[in-house]
C-alpha cells in the first residue's frame, strides 16, 4: 500500500496504477461505514484509492474542525488490512496552498437542509471533491447515503463539470442499535448513545404509514424526539429525494432528513419512502 502527501506524487503514481479506479473521499478515523465503501470499491475495481483529509473549508469558524477525532495510525492499519492500494493524506497547505481562490458552489443543493444550517459547508465539500475527483481521475468515487444531499451535490457537479467518473451510493451502515455509524458518536456520552438510537427508531416507526402526508410524516418523528430530554431538533425535513424540493404530498417516494443535537454533538440520519411507506 502505497501512502502519498503530495499532489505531485499523487499525478505520478495515478498513470502507474491499473484501471479500473474507485476513489473513497473520507475525512478520516475510520469506522464500518467506510469500511464498506472501500469494499464496495475492491468489489467493484482493480485498484482502489482512499483519501484521507480532514477539509477546513466544510466546517465553519464555530464548528469542531480542531476536536475532529484524527487517528492516523490506526487508519493506516485499517486500510493495509482492506487492502487499498493508493492512500492519499495531503496537508492542508499542499491542498490549499497559500493564495488558493477557486471555490465551487452547486447551487441547486447548497442553501437546502444542512446547507440552510450550515452554510458554506458544501462550497468547502464541493470544492474538495471536486479536486480530488480532478486529481485522482476515478472510474468510480464512492460516498454514503447518509449524507444524501452531499450525493446529491456531487453528482449535479459531476455532471455539470463533466468530470467524467459515475458517482456510487452506499447505504447507510448501522451499528447494531441501529445508530448510523459517524465519527462525531466519539463525542457521545454514554446516556446520548442511548439517546441517539430515537433518531433511527422515529424513522423506523414510519414504515407502513400509509397515505401519511408529510406533515404527519414530520409529526410523529418530532413527537417522538420531543420525548427524549436530550435531543434538540435542528429540522425534520421531508422532500423529493432527487431534488430536494419540499413536498405537500407524497406521490412515489420522499427523502426523510433529520438533523438534531444530542447533548452537543450535532447528529444526521435519513430514510427513503415510498408512498406506502416501504423502505427504499
Ligand atoms: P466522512 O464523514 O469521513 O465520510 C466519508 C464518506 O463515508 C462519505 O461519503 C459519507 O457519506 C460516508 N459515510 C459516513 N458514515 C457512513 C455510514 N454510517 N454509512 C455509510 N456511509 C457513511 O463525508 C465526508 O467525510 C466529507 O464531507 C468528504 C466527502 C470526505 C469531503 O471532505
Amino acid at each position: 500500500m502505497e501512502v502519498i502527501t503530495s499532489v505531485k506524487d499523487m499525478r505520478e503514481s495515478i498513470f502507474k496504477l491499473p484501471r479500473s479506479i474507485g476513489l473513497v473521499p473520507t475525512m478520516g478515523d475510520l469506522h464500518q461505514g467506510h469500511q464498506e465503501l472501500i469494499n464496495c470499491s475492491s468489489t467493484d475495481n482493480v485498484s482502489t484509492i482512499v483519501s484521507i483529509f480532514v477539509n477546513p473549508l466544510q466546517f465553519l469558524p464555530n464548528e469542531d474542525f480542531e476536536e475532529y477525532p484524527r487517528n492516523i495510525d490506526r487508519d493506516l492499519e485499517i486500510l493495509k488490512d482492506l487492502n487499498v492500494d493508493l492512500v492519499f493524506i495531503p496537508t492542508i497547505d499542499e491542498f490549499y496552498p497559500p493564495g488558493f481562490s477557486t471555490y465551487i458552489d452547486v447551487e441547486k443543493f447548497s442553501d437546502k437542509l444542512e446547507g440552510k444550517s450550515r452554510p458554506g459547508h458544501f462550497r468547502g465539500v464541493a470544492t474538495v471533491v471536486c479536486k480530488l475527483l480532478v486529481l485522482c481521475r476515478p472510474d468510480y468515487a464512492y460516498f454514503g447515503q447518509k449524507d444524501a444531499q452531499q450525493v446529491l451535490l456531487i453528482r449535479q457537479m459531476n455532471r455539470d463539470l463533466n468530470l467524467g467518473g459515475s458517482i456510487v451510493t452506499i447505504p447507510t451502515v448501522r451499528d447494531v442499535d441501529g445508530v448510523a455509524f459517524s465519527s462525531r458518536n466519539k463525542y457521545l456520552s454514554s446516556n446520548e448513545r442511548k439517546a441517539a438510537r430515537t433518531l433511527y427508531q422515529s424513522l423506523e416507526n414510519l414504515q407502513g404509514l400509509k397515505s401519511s402526508t408529510p406533515e404527519e410524516l414530520k409529526n410523529a418523528i418530532s413527537s417522538a424526539l420531543a420525548k427524549e430530554p436530550l435531543i434538540q431538533i435542528d429540522y425534520v425535513n421531508i422532500s423529493d429525494p432527487d431534488t430536494l424540493e419540499e413536498l405537500n404530498l407524497i406521490e412515489k417516494k420522499c427523502l426523510i432528513s433529520i438533523a438534531a443535537y444530542v447533548g452537543k454533538v450535532r447528529l444526521i440520519d435519513n430514510l427513503v419512502l415510498d408512498n406506502t411507506g416501504v423502505k427504499f
